[in-house]
């Protein structure tokens, strides 16, 4: 059973959480609900509000849902779901239905989307969006990351909502 809790109360070890145990960012445009894993992204406050923050490549399905979108998810799994999320970031929602090959169980946090097997999902509205592009990066290492020139694009939601799971 999920427990809503404040970001005021919110405790973690945030960037092994983030880093290591990875996260699925879900993004929906009202027809298709589509998980993909995520590793990199962060949690702050921004305009006095508590936000999260995750970084999608212009390349990804989830890059077209969240350009639709107003809304995305930020849900973390059990360690036990490591294989379904490994699947989540190595399958395009435009070839597959994640959902319907990994089982997952959506399940509906108001007009948020969230799962079943998740322990902790963040429901966050877009506050804004960023190209992160190569005439801003200061560290010269940074374009490494870019051989293909697939960008990302920073998002940056408002946490509206946080639910933990009771064990
Ligand atoms: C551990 C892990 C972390 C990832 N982190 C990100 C990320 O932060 N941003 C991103 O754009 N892609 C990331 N990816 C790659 C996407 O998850 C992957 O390309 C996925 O297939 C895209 O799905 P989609 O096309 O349905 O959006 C990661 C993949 C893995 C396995």
């Amino acid at each position: 059973m999920f427990t809503q809790i404040s970001a005021a109360s919110f405790e973690s070890r945030i960037f092994s959480l983030i880093k290591n145990q990875w996260f699925c960012i879900t993004a929906t445009d009202n027809e298709h609900i589509n998980p993909m894993t995520a590793a990199w992204g962060s949690l702050g406050v921004m305009w006095n509000r508590p936000v999260f923050t995750v970084v999608v490549r212009n390349t990804r399905h989830t890059f077209s849902l969240l350009e639709k979108s107003d809304s995305f998810s930020c849900s973390f799994f059990p360690k036990e779901y490591r294989d379904v999320l490994t699947y989540c970031g190595r399958h395009s929602g435009r070839d597959v239905d994640k959902i319907k090959e990994t089982g997952l169980t959506v399940h509906h946090f108001d007009s948020f989307i969230g799962y079943e097997e998740a322990d902790l999902v963040f429901c966050c509205r877009k506050a804004s969006r960023t190209l992160l592009s190569p005439d801003q990066f200061i560290d010269d290492t940074i374009i490494h990351h870019y051989e293909h020139e697939d960008y990302h694009i920073q998002y940056m939601g408002y946490i509206e909502k946080i639910y933990r799971k009771e064990v």
